[in-house]
């Protein structure tokens, strides 16, 4: 099982966009793909047409167990999606109420990590889709996770948060004692204004190999896709966006980054 996890600090900058269309895409490879919802906002689980505030069973759930997770728990929660393959671990609203409530109990950490591994035997790979705060979520998805993938949109503001991000990253991995590999990825790249190109020169140049060498262009398919519920794979495989998603793939399966 391969586990990946996408964060920034930062909203809007294609995080989830990021996880469901390298999930769709995987799946079509005919891999068996869990995405794993662990925002608050819900936003991946609100793509598939869920509704975070009135699903029964979410991974809100697992973490209601002191960190005891019972084997049939991580299944009752899993959904389909429409693309054959890639199924869906729902988070609710109710998550945000965990940072303060169960936070100081001990084990709290490591409740994504004992949720795949109860799910070990039954996918080949693992998107989580983190939540922009650091706190006890995002410690599980880094936590869980071998490799982290951080989209960070081309615009001056994103690159400070970059900068906090990667901080945090630091911080964490001392804190853990545990390193992972991460690959910061370009999004919304739109070639026709300074900023976008000049922020890229930046990244290149601060972030070097931690940089993947390519961009995600500004494409309006993907929201298209986004309303339809789809992963753009479906709507519209030759799209710009559709080829760096998969180019972005065939990077993180080269083990690139
Ligand atoms: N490359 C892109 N081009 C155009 N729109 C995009 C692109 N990536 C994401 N979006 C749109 O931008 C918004 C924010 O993206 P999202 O993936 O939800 O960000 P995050 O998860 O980081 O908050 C969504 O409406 C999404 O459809
Ligand atoms: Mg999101």
């Amino acid at each position: 099982m391969h586990v990946w996890a996408v964060a920034n600090q930062k909203g809007g900058v294609g995080k989830t966009t990021t996880a469901v269309n390298l999930g769709a895409l995987l799946a079509e490879q005919g891999k068996r793909v869990l995405l794993f919802d662990l925002d608050p906002q819900g936003s991946m689980t609100a793509y598939f047409k869920y509704n975070p505030d009135e699903l029964q069973h979410s991974s809100y759930d697992l973490f209601c167990h002191k960190g005891q997770i019972p084997e049939y728990l991580p299944q009752q929660i899993i959904v389909d999606t429409p693309h054959a393959g890639l199924q869906l671990l729902p988070a609710s609203t109710a998550l945000a109420t965990l940072e303060r409530n169960i936070s100081q109990q001990d084990g709290m950490g490591l409740v994504v990590s004992k949720t795949l591994a109860l799910l070990w035997d039954d996918f080949d790979y693992v998107l989580i889709d983190s939540p922009p705060l650091l706190g006890v979520l995002m410690i599980n998805a880094l936590a869980a996770c071998a490799r982290l993938l951080i989209p960070v949109q081309t615009e001056y503001l994103a690159l400070k948060g970059l900068e906090r991000m990667v901080h945090t990253l630091d911080m964490v991995m001392k804190s853990r004692q545990k390193s992972f590999q991460y690959l910061i990825i370009p999004t919304m790249f739109d070639r026709r204004t300074q900023a976008s190109l000049k922020c890229l020169r930046m990244l290149k140049q601060d972030y070097d190999d931690k940089v993947w060498n390519s961009m995600i262009p500004v494409d309006t398919k993907l929201r298209d896709a986004s309303k339809e519920g789809l992963a753009i794979n479906a709507i519209d495989p030759n799209s710009r966006a559709a080829q760096k998603y998969r180019s972005l793939l065939e990077t993180l399966q080269n083990g690139g980054g």
